[in-house]
């Protein structure tokens, strides 16, 4: 996939830059903000940003893209593994959008469609806490690469990294999808642990016992129950 990159200074946000632009906008091309003024992520919750995050949204334009709709999140939350790992950091995923290291939120992934009769392309949103060296208290759950490794990393080969990464695993999802499924497999963050799970307002207890071949969340519920969860968002337990 061509991806022309483009930096701004400032954006409200570059997933909304892309989405009011999409008309002149082509298949693969990347929106880069050194800061957002309205940063978003899922559920309506904002995205917070210094110097030292990598944000960026990318556009797949295109109705093939229709079928990716439940696996495009993580397939960017294995080219993220992949990404950090090639820099020794070993990430986990928190099903279904977060990237975490030592427990802590380190990346997160927004995806949105742009629907007009039918999905004519999908807009993927992405945030990186690279080189920040705090965030404020309400982000307890936050950290960044420099926080885990003392290190400072370049935000533009991360970027250029992950670029390389998605490309490589958007090729083997239509020939391999196991390969993809494995990375996401080997590296679940909520496998085995007790959440509360929130969709459409209903909170209910479960154990996670993995993502499933469908990308969808498998869990038990106190009765015993097995079911398989497709959207929502999980808090862990105490
Ligand atoms: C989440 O964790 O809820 C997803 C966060 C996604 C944030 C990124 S930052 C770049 C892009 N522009 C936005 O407004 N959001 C995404």
């Amino acid at each position: 996939m061509n991806h022309q990159l483009t930096h701004f200074e400032t954006l409200d946000s570059t997933s909304t830059y892309i989405k009011d632009n999409y008309h002149a906008l082509s298949d693969g091309d990347v929106i880069i903000a050194a800061h957002q003024t309205n940063g978003r992520g899922r559920l309506g919750r904002s995205w917070e940003d210094d110097d030292g995050s990598l944000l960026f949204s990318f556009l797949l334009k295109g109705n093939e893209y229709e079928k990716y709709l439940n696996s495009i999140t993580l397939i960017c939350g294995a080219a993220m593994e992949l990404t950090f790992l090639d820099l020794k950091i070993p990430s986990k995923i928190k099903w279904p959008n977060d990237i975490y290291i030592n427990d802590r939120k380190c990346a997160g992934i927004l995806v949105e469609g742009i629907v007009i009769n039918s999905l004519e392309a999908l807009v993927i949103g992405i945030g990186i806490n690279i080189n920040n060296s705090e965030f404020p208290k309400n982000l307890s759950k936050a950290t960044s690469l420099f926080l885990e490794t003392k290190k400072e990393y370049k935000k533009e080969e991360i970027l250029t990294s992950f670029l390389i990464h998605f490309d490589k695993l958007l090729d083997e999802w239509k020939n391999n999808p196991s390969l993809v499924y494995k990375i996401i497999a080997n590296n679940d963050y909520l496998l085995g642990k007790k959440i509360s799970l929130n969709y459409y307002n209903e909170n209910k207890k479960v154990a996670c016992l993995g993502i499933d071949e469908t990308f969808a969340l498998k869990v038990i519920d106190e009765e015993g129950n097995i079911s398989l969860v497709t959207a929502g968002e999980a808090t862990i337990n105490k």
